[in-house]
């Protein structure tokens, strides 16, 4: 198997001896001086992401998904390359605040929202809130009678698509934890309460099918469903989630940005001028961006069975593979030109047999231990998922541009591992 560079950051170069760099830095120089695991950031793909984003949905049309990926330089990141950002939390929502981003660039989500989250966004000023249920309603009118200011809110809307993607990132369906049912009439009575309200103010309907999605049928169907829904209600503002799935493997095939904007276009060119719409990428801003950086510690040949090659991580810094079955690909960043000839099953250091990051990888022949072992496409949902199980410390993460490397999020510490023990 040879390497597709259209799975590494748009930024990669392979030298004459196969040495792969990433922003014009070397991945073994980046290993050396911030260890491994290590999370490596192409600054300039991120940068270009947003952009093309921007350039085919419009300024202030695109809210970034920042569970896909948020520390303080990514909400820094968005904001400047003009992002809005979607806070599904309020941990979300203080990281965003802390990094300078303005409230009203802040959008804020949630199934599940406690009085303080609410309280918290109403009193910043978020741009809106996406409502999700007939309990928040009532918590957001608790709160603005004690004082905290009407909210501008957004209705989230079950559209009753199924897509074709995991089940657990899966939302739109009719049965889902998610938002307020059209089909069995909650959506409209969710309207009805908010339009007859004085204590929020109705903007616009939400929905999000579900995460990496590859059909754009399956957007289509659901634009055409909530665009239906949105004209009867002459409202100023529509979201269609974010979703569009990336390749992770060298037989996925994703579609673009531009595709995913055409099917929206396309499905929205029957609202009336000025309609405000709105989508939330997450996992296609930053997906392809990020890769990870791994030591081999140990290669032990099952003899008649399989090899298993252990990196110096694991579930603990990407969690996608043991949640969903999600496949990646392994690269070695010394040897990218050699053929990839010998199997082995990559796993991480983790107390668990399912601690596996790739169940049938193809590598480069005679992996040894000490090795660098870079999986590509991690920039979504990997460091966004990170635990400390078994008292593995989360990695660091460094962005790299220009030939230079920045440290934005430090490696933890083993004094970080007791620093809430009371
Ligand atoms: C409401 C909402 N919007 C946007 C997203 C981002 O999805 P993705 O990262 O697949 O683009 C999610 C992800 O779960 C979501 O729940």
């Amino acid at each position: 198997m040879s390497i597709n560079m259209s799975l590494l950051p748009t930024s990669s170069t392979i030298d004459a001896n196969g040495v792969l760099s990433i922003g014009g830095v070397q991945i073994d120089h980046l290993a050396q001086q911030f260890g491994t695991p290590l999370f490596v950031y192409d600054e300039e793909n991120l940068r270009s992401q947003c952009k093309q984003a921007v350039a085919s949905f419009g300024p202030d049309n695109v809210i970034y998904a920042s569970k896909a990926f948020l520390c303080k330089a990514m909400a820094r990141l968005a904001h400047e390359e003009g992002l809005l950002l979607d806070v599904a939390t309020g941990g979300e929502l203080f990281v965003a605040l802390e990094a300078g981003v303005p409230a009203n660039r802040c959008v804020l989500h949630g199934n599940n929202k406690s009085d303080d989250e609410l309280k918290t966004a109403m009193t910043a000023g978020v741009r809106h809130i996406v409502v999700d249920s007939f309990d928040e309603i009532d918590r957001i009118e608790k709160l603005h009678k004690a004082g905290a200011p009407a909210p501008r809110v957004q209705i989230r809307i079950t559209p009753g698509v199924h897509v074709e993607t995991h089940a657990y990132i899966s939302t739109g369906q009719d049965d889902s934890k998610f938002g307020f049912n059209l089909a069995n009439g909650d959506a409209h009575k969710a309207i009805e309460k908010c339009k007859a309200s004085s204590f929020l103010n109705l903007v616009g309907i939400h929905c999000h099918i579900g995460s990496n999605v590859l059909a754009v049928e399956n957007f289509e169907a659901a634009a055409q469903v909530m665009v239906s829904l949105f004209a009867s209600l002459q409202l100023p503002e529509l979201t269609l989630g974010g979703g569009l799935g990336v390749a992770y493997t060298e037989e996925d095939v994703a579609p673009s940005m531009q595709e995913w904007a055409q099917v929206f276009h396309r499905a929205t060119q029957s609202l009336p001028t000025g309609t405000r719409v709105y989508v939330e990428p997450g996992r296609s801003i930053v997906a392809r961006a990020g890769v990870t950086v791994y030591t081999v510690g140990t290669v032990k040949p099952i003899e008649g069975i399989r090899t298993y090659i252990s990196v110096d991580g694991g579930m603990s810094d990407n969690s996608r593979p043991m949640m969903y079955g999600s496949e990646y690909e392994a690269y070695d960043p010394m040897r990218m030109n050699d053929h990839r000839s010998d199997e082995a099953r990559i796993v991480g250091k983790h107390c668990e047999s399912g601690d596996i990051l790739i169940l049938n990888a193809h590598v480069a022949p005679n992996v040894k231990v000490g090795d660098l072992l870079l999986t590509p496409v991690t920039g979504a949902y990997g460091y966004a998922m990170a635990s400390n199980y078994n008292k593995v410390l989360r990695p660091a993460v460094v962005f790299v541009r220009h030939g230079e490397a920045r440290l934005v999020v430090r490696r933890e510490t083993p004094e970080d591992l007791t620093r809430l023990d009371v």
